[in-house]
């Protein structure tokens, strides 16, 4: 049955994306008889008309004959496409039972779809991550995704898994597949959902099994660190580092070191002493208090920076000794 199917594949599957998942071949060997079906339909309604076009050519047949039915003609035109199309669907939906058939050893991934972008939550051990647009899963093993959407309906659709379900706002939908090849698989919102809705795009990363879990782990503590200080950390490395170093030298902005508790001198000749109300207002309001010596140029981070990021930063600068 699979080595007709392989040959089917090779006739008419050229069109068809590549084969990454387990299920694939319920859809493409579904696919491909129908579309047998209709080339043989094709040439056979086409073969037929010709003839008849030829053998009752008016030039040859000028009266008809009177036939007021042919039972035998009849039966074959109701019993053989009812055969065919009964079996059609009675295939499709053994299919479709399968494909829907999750193992219980599946691994559970979420899903949320939003207006733009895919999101996906892994759990480990009560900790959880979320991550944007790339969902990384171990090959060969049984993935099921239940999903959500936050605003509209999007629908998650990966060709080359042969998997698409729509995710609705307040509502769980699933989808279950197990990757088979290794490497990167499109992942396409398949549902009109807004100005961006073909940008809502992702990948699929399929890699070992050892290779997911290193990346797992490294998420999931990633997304989990608690100490204020670290945070802090990042938030000055990707907002603050291009300006202020954590020495005293100067890159545009005053360096950070020794900052907390010491006496700033400012352009208007006030002076205090640094504390968190003073940094949380150089952040907000940059340009309220300038420290002699320095231009006025930062922005303002209003808005680009939470209360707690601030309470962060504030944090890592009193280490700065
Ligand atoms: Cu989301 Cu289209």
């Amino acid at each position: 049955m699979r080595f007709l199917g392989d040959i089917l594949q090779m006739l008419f599957g050229f069109s068809l994306p590549e084969q990454a998942a387990e299920n694939v071949h319920l859809v493409d060997d579904l696919y491909n008889v129908i579309m047998l079906l209709s080339i043989v339909g094709f040439i056979g309604l086409m073969a037929v008309m010709t003839y008849f076009i030829i053998r009752y050519h008016r030039s040859v047949n000028n009266k008809s004959a009177y036939i007021p039915h042919n039972l035998t003609a009849e039966l074959i035109w109701t019993i053989i496409p009812t055969i065919i199309f009964v079996g059609i669907a009675i295939w499709g939906i053994i299919a479709f039972n399968k494909m829907e058939t999750v193992p219980s050893n599946a691994y559970k991934i979420n899903v949320t779809g939003k207006q733009w972008m895919w999101e996906f939550t892994y759990k480990r051990d009560n900790l959880e991550v979320n991550v944007a647009d790339v969902m990384y899963v171990p090959v060969n093993v049984p993935v099921v995704l239940e999903m959500t959407a936050t605003d509209v309906l999007h629908s998650f659709y990966v060709p080359s898994f042969r998997i698409k379900r729509d995710t609705v706002p307040g509502m769980k939908t699933r989808v279950n597949f197990t990757a088979t090849k290794k490497g990167d698989f499109k992942i396409f919102c398949t549902e009109f959902c807004g100005t961006a809705h073909s940008k809502m795009r992702g990948i699929v990363r399929v890699v070992s099994q050892e290779r997911f879990d290193q990346w797992l782990n490294r998420e999931v503590k990633e997304a989990n660190i608690s100490d204020p200080v670290e945070l802090g950390l990042r938030v000055y490395s990707r907002n603050c580092a291009t300006c202020h170093s954590t020495g005293t030298n100067t890159i545009i902005g005053p360096g950070l070191q020794g900052l907390w508790g010491s006496e700033r001198a400012f352009e208007n000749a006030d002076k205090l002493v640094a504390d968190a109300e003073y940094i949380r207002e150089s952040i907000i309001s940059p340009n309220t208090k300038i420290v002699k010596g320095y231009p006025a140029k930062m922005n303002s981070f209003a808005g680009l920076l939470t209360e707690k990021e601030i309470d962060h930063i504030i944090e890592f600068i009193k280490t700065l000794k």
